[in-house]
């Protein structure tokens, strides 16, 4: 099984045993996505930087921060102080993005920029040389347990083709709706790195549903 194809999140943890729900995934997954979400660019709010630093003392997971905020160059310093691996903002909350990639790089950290479902897949090409990571949103951000949306598949392969075409090896990435009948598709059209988390988190054994949504993604 490929331990870095699927990266549960969080977000559909039960907060209130949340080391708890994160050690039950740690064997079968590399990766742990982390929402941050303010109320503002997202009308939902889940954690910050405190809650990703107390995390962080106790897991070695490579902690994948996938910001849903306003103005993300205010925060990056701090989500990269508190032991972020990956740091992810929106390409429509940013008026640099490229600055905002290459900023994230000289903190020492791997650099991702999200798209919301809603904007041009074309708008992302000219920030995926500076990226290690680009996340295809296949819901509309802000909440778990979405349908993956229709028409993820063809941004996921356009994506995919434009990375090859560049020499990338960036990190693509998909998140939404992702449960064992949509992995494949998303894995086929060109995604490696398959963010869930109802499918992880919603099911009695979270390490059954990382496995089996591993092997759904290979078929
Ligand atoms: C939604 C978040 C996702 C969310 C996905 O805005 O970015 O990471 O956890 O949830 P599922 O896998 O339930 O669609
Ligand atoms: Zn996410």
């Amino acid at each position: 099984m490929n331990s870095d194809l699927i990266a549960p999140s969080i977000l559909s943890a039960d907060f209130g045993y949340l080391m708890d729900e994160i050690r039950s995934v740690e064997p079968y997954s590399r990766y742990l996505h982390l929402d941050v979400m303010d109320g503002h660019y997202v009308s939902n709010i889940t954690i910050g930087m405190p809650v990703i630093k107390a995390l962080r003392k106790h897991t070695d997971m490579i902690f994948d921060c996938h910001l849903m905020i306003a103005e993300p160059e205010r925060y990056v310093k701090s989500f990269a102080e508190v032991g972020c691996d990956y740091i992810t903002f929106h390409i429509e909350c940013s008026d640099d993005p490229r600055a905002l990639l290459e900023e994230i790089r000289k903190l020492g950290k791997k650099a991702g920029i999200a798209i919301h479902p809603d904007t041009p897949i074309e708008k992302i090409y000219p920030y995926l040389p500076f990226a290690d990571l680009v996340l295809i949103m296949s819901v509309r951000p802000g909440f778990g347990s979405q349908s993956y949306m229709e028409g993820s598949t063809d941004r996921i392969a356009s994506v995919r083709s434009e990375l090859d075409r560049i020499g990338s090896d960036a990190i693509l990435s998909v998140d939404g709706g992702i449960n064992v009948n949509t992995a494949a598709e998303a894995y086929r059209a060109g995604a490696r790195l398959l963010v869930a988390g109802s499918a992880v988190f919603g099911a009695e054994d979270h390490g059954k549903a990382v496995r089996d949504l591993a092997i759904c993604a290979l078929q």
